[in-house]
């Protein structure tokens, strides 16, 4: 992996723009070296903002979305019109909005019986999108993550057993701490890790403490999870505003 890069932005609003904007450049590159991009989508305040700039096309160069494709690197064990769905907050902050074809849409299936069904289908769904054999990791163009005020990304959370799959690019988990107290769906750290690039977006005061340890390498993933997100060929990049980067320097 390259050096990871930080870029501190004011505030939420910052990252938010600076996020779409990194988001319509990489869908550029992405489509004239490979005809496609490949886009998974995170939960969390700070994306929804970014995704509801990319709907109304008004920062940076605007997405070719019927060249794009978007997936999914967590869910909530939910019906897909439930409140804490992420299908459900991306698809009215961006999907609608922008018109996306639902055949370049690629929700968690939480229509299954249990999370661990929902799992084994989706990673089904990126084996046969992206052409790899089962255990076989896809190589998305671009992985979008927030980071919890615990250190958690995706639904990867402390002292997990999804922490240590490596076997499958989808896996489920209880949930950790922090609010909905629901099952979730998420991509494991090799299908993360094997992306071209990770963004990270972080704000609020409260991720401070994390993202220090995240950053200065102070923590295992076992405790703080975004420490495990390192792509093997790919670029990570830190979208971070000053509330929540105020003790990155700090030793
Ligand atoms: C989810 C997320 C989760 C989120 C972080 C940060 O389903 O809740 O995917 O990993 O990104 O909890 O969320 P905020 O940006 O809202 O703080």
């Amino acid at each position: 992996m390259s050096e990871p890069e930080q870029i501190i932005c004011a505030d939420t609003d910052g990252v938010a723009e600076r996020a779409a904007r990194f988001i319509g450049d990489l869908s550029l590159s992405s489509i004239a070296e490979r005809g496609r991009f490949t886009l998974v989508l995170a939960g969390g305040s700070t994306p929804k903002k970014a995704y509801h700039l990319l709907a109304a096309r008004s920062i940076g160069p605007a997405v070719d979305w019927s060249k794009a494709n978007l997936f999914f690197g967590d869910e909530r064990f939910v019906p897909f019109d439930d409140q804490r769905s992420n299908f459900r907050m991306a698809h009215e902050s961006l999907i609608g909005p922008a018109g996306i074809s639902a055949d370049r849409v690629f929700p968690m299936p939480t229509d299954r019986t249990t999370p661990e069904r929902a799992a084994r289908a989706y990673a089904q769904t990126l084996e046969q999108f992206f052409e790899v054999q089962p255990g076989e990791m896809p190589s998305f163009d671009l992985v979008l993550l927030g980071l919890g005020d615990d250190g958690h990304c995706a639904s990867l959370f402390p002292h997990a057993a999804a922490l240590a799959v490596r076997d499958s690019p989808v896996t489920w988990s209880p949930p950790g701490v922090l609010p909905p107290p629901v099952d979730r769906i998420t991509l494991t750290f090799p299908a993360i890790n094997a992306a071209r690039h990770v963004l990270f977006l972080v704000s609020g005061a409260n991720k401070a403490d994390a993202l220090r340890d995240v950053i200065a390498g102070r923590a295992a993933p076992t405790e703080r999870p975004a420490a495990g997100v390192c792509p093997k060929s790919g670029r990570l990049t830190w979208l971070v505003d000053r509330e929540a980067g105020r003790l990155i320097d700090a030793r």
